[in-house]
């Protein structure tokens, strides 16, 4: 098989802040309340003109002008997402047409906030086999579209945004180096949107109960996060060959810091090695961690040669990790 690795980065935020205060404005809670359990002082927002195919069509057109790959040579696109514009089409094909990929593949993967590297390891077996040359994947959620304004469980978590990245054929040695993926359908119930399905069509009931918006029992989820990081990035880390020592930097799925640092304690590593901006952009569900990347890769925190581990979980419930030689 091929070796395949990342060509270029992007990402792209909604200009609109909403802080701790302000959200203090519309349910009880408090800044301090809020920061103290999730770290997350600040989320961007879109606007209501805003859908995620405009988040995740800037932030594809950065991560091509990064990689220096036109829109006409990608082959394929996948488009993480748990806020689609709409059932279908898919989110993909709408950002193909936006972005002038003519001909290429498009489709959407939704693993929850696993979704960006679910989707990044589909892609890579394309690449690696031969079949696709080179493929965009995109993560992008208006999560602010599904929350309960009222419920201050779930409201104070979360914020909109896409982060994008090219993948292309790599030099043996380099690129993606392993990924663990996993699932574990019995604890779908801890994180859901209920209504809007199969199971549940829309109706005046599900509209005036809510039933759009997510549910979520944020200590089951807590609990299994907390596993889910430590089995995911051990998992890959022991494909890859190499070993916790060696990790030079680690991108984990933006949702609380207690989350974060209960990982970053078992894989041993100092603070400086581990990407956090959840502060300011609380948890963009599959956006998070290609936000997350991109952003490290332009602050330079991340650099050639380096050993970088991504993981991250979510709803499904899901979990997924990456390991990357940069
Ligand atoms: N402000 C003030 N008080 C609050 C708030 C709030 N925003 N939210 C909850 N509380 C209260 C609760 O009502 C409870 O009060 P009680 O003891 O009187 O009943 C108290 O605070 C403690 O609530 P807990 O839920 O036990 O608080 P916890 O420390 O577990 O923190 C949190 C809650 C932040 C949600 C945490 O459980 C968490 O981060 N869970 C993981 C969530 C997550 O990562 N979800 C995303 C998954 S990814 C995806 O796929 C979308």
């Amino acid at each position: 098989f091929r070796s395949v690795g990342i060509l270029g980065t992007g990402s792209y935020l909604p200009e609109k802040v909403l802080t701790n205060h302000d959200l203090e404005k519309i349910v009880d809670t408090s800044d301090e309340w809020i920061v103290k359990r999730t770290g997350i002082k600040e989320r961007r927002i879109a606007d209501e003109n805003t859908a995620t195919s405009d988040l995740a069509t800037k932030a594809a057109l950065k991560a091509l002008e990064n990689a220096g790959v036109s829109a006409k040579e990608i082959d394929l696109i996948i488009v993480g997402t748990v806020t689609p514009d709409m059932v279908f089409p898919s989110t993909a094909c709408i950002v193909q047409k936006n972005i002038g990929a003519e001909g290429a593949a498009a489709f959407d993967l939704e693993a929850g906030c696993s979704g960006f590297l679910y989707s990044l390891t589909v892609a890579q077996q394309f690449i690696a086999t031969g079949m696709y040359e080179k493929v965009l994947v995109i993560g992008a959620e208006t999560l602010s579209k599904i929350i309960d304004w009222t419920d201050r469980g779930t409201c104070i978590l979360f914020g909109d945004g896409a982060g994008a990245v090219v993948l292309g054929p790599t030099e043996d040695g380099m690129g993606i180096l392993s990924a663990s993926m996993g699932a574990d359908g019995e604890g779908g119930k801890f994180l859901k949107v209920p209504a809007g399905g199969s199971r549940m069509p829309a109706s005046i009931k599900t509209v005036e109960e809510r039933l759009h918006s997510i549910r979520m029992d944020g200590s089951e989820v807590f609990k299994f996060a907390v596993r889910a990081m430590n089995k995911a990035s051990l998992g890959a880390l022991e494909l890859s060959g190499y070993g916790i020592e060696d990790i030079d930097y680690l991108v984990p799925h933006q949702a609380n810091t207690r989350i974060i640092n209960s990982a970053a304690k078992k894989l041993k590593l100092d603070n400086e090695k581990v990407h956090i901006n959840l502060d300011k952009v609380g948890n963009m569900s599959a956006a998070s961690i290609p936000v997350a990347l991109d952003e490290a890769v332009r602050l330079g925190k991340i650099k050639k040669g380096d050993l970088v581990v991504m993981v991250g979980f979510g709803a499904g419930l899901t979990w997924g990790a990456s390991v990357i030689k940069w």
